[in-house]
C-alpha cells in the first residue's frame, strides 16, 4: 500500500479529506489525527515543529509517499523547515505539500474590494504566513487576520452547535470587520472551521464571501498529480481510507462520523513521540 497521508492536529483535517476523496476517490488514503496533543494553534513554533515532523515521520513508515499537512498550523510554521532541511535527509523521493499556497492562489479571483480577511489559530496568524503567500502572489490585495483561539477548542469539544459557538464566532467576525470594514472575502485558515460554518454565515454580513478551503486543496493535489507523473504512478488505487489517532479511537470514530458524514469510521490508536 502506498497511500496519501493527511495529517492534522485533530479532526479538522478531516473537511479537507472529505473534498480530497470526492475529487479523487480512486487512491488509498491513510488518515492521522493528533487528537491527543490537540490543539496545536497556540503553541510555539517549535513545538508545532517538532511533533509535525513525528507524524510525518510515521506517515512515511507506513508507506506514505506523499503528505499533505491538512492543518494550516502545521503548514504555517513547520513544512518549510520539513521540505528544505528536513525531506533531504530522511527521505529525497517522497513529498510533504501545505494547504496555505493553495487557498493563497485562489484569492485573487474571489476579492473584488481586493481587501480580504483571515481567520485562524493565534500561530498561523502571528507566523504572517497567509500575508506573505498573498503578498507574493498578489501584491494589491490587503490582508487583515483575526486570531480565534477559541474556535478549535469548540469543535474538538463538540460545542460547535452551542450558544459558546454563537459568543465567540460573533466576538471575532466583529473584530475583524472592525479593524477593515473594506473585507469583502474571509478566509477560514483553519481546517476546524468549516464545522462552525452555520454559525459563521449566521454572523457575518451576507455581501461578504466566506472561503473553506477543502474544495481548493483539493484542486490543487488533483493538478500537482497530474504535473508529477513519477509520484502519481506511486499510489495505490484501492478506493480505501484508514484513520489514525493519538486519542482513545472510540471518540474519535464518533466524532469523525459527524466531520465525514460517514459511520462507518474505525480508528486505530498510534503513539508519537
Ligand atoms: N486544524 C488546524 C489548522 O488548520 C488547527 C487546529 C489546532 O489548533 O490544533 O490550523
Amino acid at each position: 500500500m502506498a497511500p496519501i497521508g493527511i495529517f492534522d492536529s485533530g479532526y479538522g483535517g478531516l473537511t479537507i479529506l472529505r473534498q480530497i476523496r470526492h475529487l479523487l476517490p480512486q487512491y488509498d488514503y491513510l488518515y492521522l489525527g493528533d487528537n491527543a496533543r490537540a490543539p496545536y494553534g497556540t503553541r510555539s513554533f517549535e513545538i508545532v515543529y517538532e511533533f509535525t515532523l513525528q507524524a510525518v515521520k510515521r506517515l512515511f513508515e507506513m508507506g506514505c509517499p506523499l503528505v499533505i499537512l491538512a492543518c494550516n498550523t502545521a503548514s504555517a510554521k513547520a513544512l518549510r523547515t520539513i521540505q528544505q532541511r528536513d525531506l533531504p535527509q530522511i527521505a529525497p523521493e517522497k513529498r510533504v505539500l501545505g494547504i496555505i499556497r493553495p487557498t493563497a492562489e485562489c484569492i485573487g479571483k474571489l476579492s473584488e474590494t481586493r481587501h480580504i480577511g483571515v481567520v485562524a489559530t493565534p500561530g498561523t496568524i502571528r507566523s504572517c504566513t497567509y500575508n506573505l503567500e498573498i503578498a507574493k502572489l498578489h501584491p494589491d490585495i490587503i490582508v487583515t487576520g483575526e486570531p480565534c483561539p477559541m474556535w478549535v477548542p469548540l469543535v474538538e469539544n463538540d460545542e460547535y452547535d452551542s450558544p459558546g459557538a454563537d459568543y465567540f464566532v460573533e466576538k471575532n467576525i466583529s473584530n475583524l470587520l472592525r479593524k477593515d470594514p473594506e473585507i469583502d472575502t474571509i478566509i477560514l485558515g483553519c481546517t476546524h472551521y468549516p464545522l462552525l460554518l452555520d454559525k459563521i454565515l449566521k454572523h457575518t454580513p451576507q455581501e461578504v464571501r466566506i472561503i473553506p478551503q477543502g474544495q481548493y486543496v483539493a484542486d490543487s493535489l488533483q493538478d500537482y498529480l497530474l504535473r508529477h507523473p513519477e509520484m502519481e504512478k506511486k499510489l495505490t488505487k484501492g478506493a480505501t481510507t484508514q484513520f489514525l489517532t493519538t486519542e482513545e479511537p472510540s471518540s474519535f470514530t464518533e466524532s469523525a462520523s459527524i466531520f465525514l458524514g460517514d459511520s462507518t469510521v474505525k480508528a486505530k490508536r498510534i503513539t508519537l513521540g
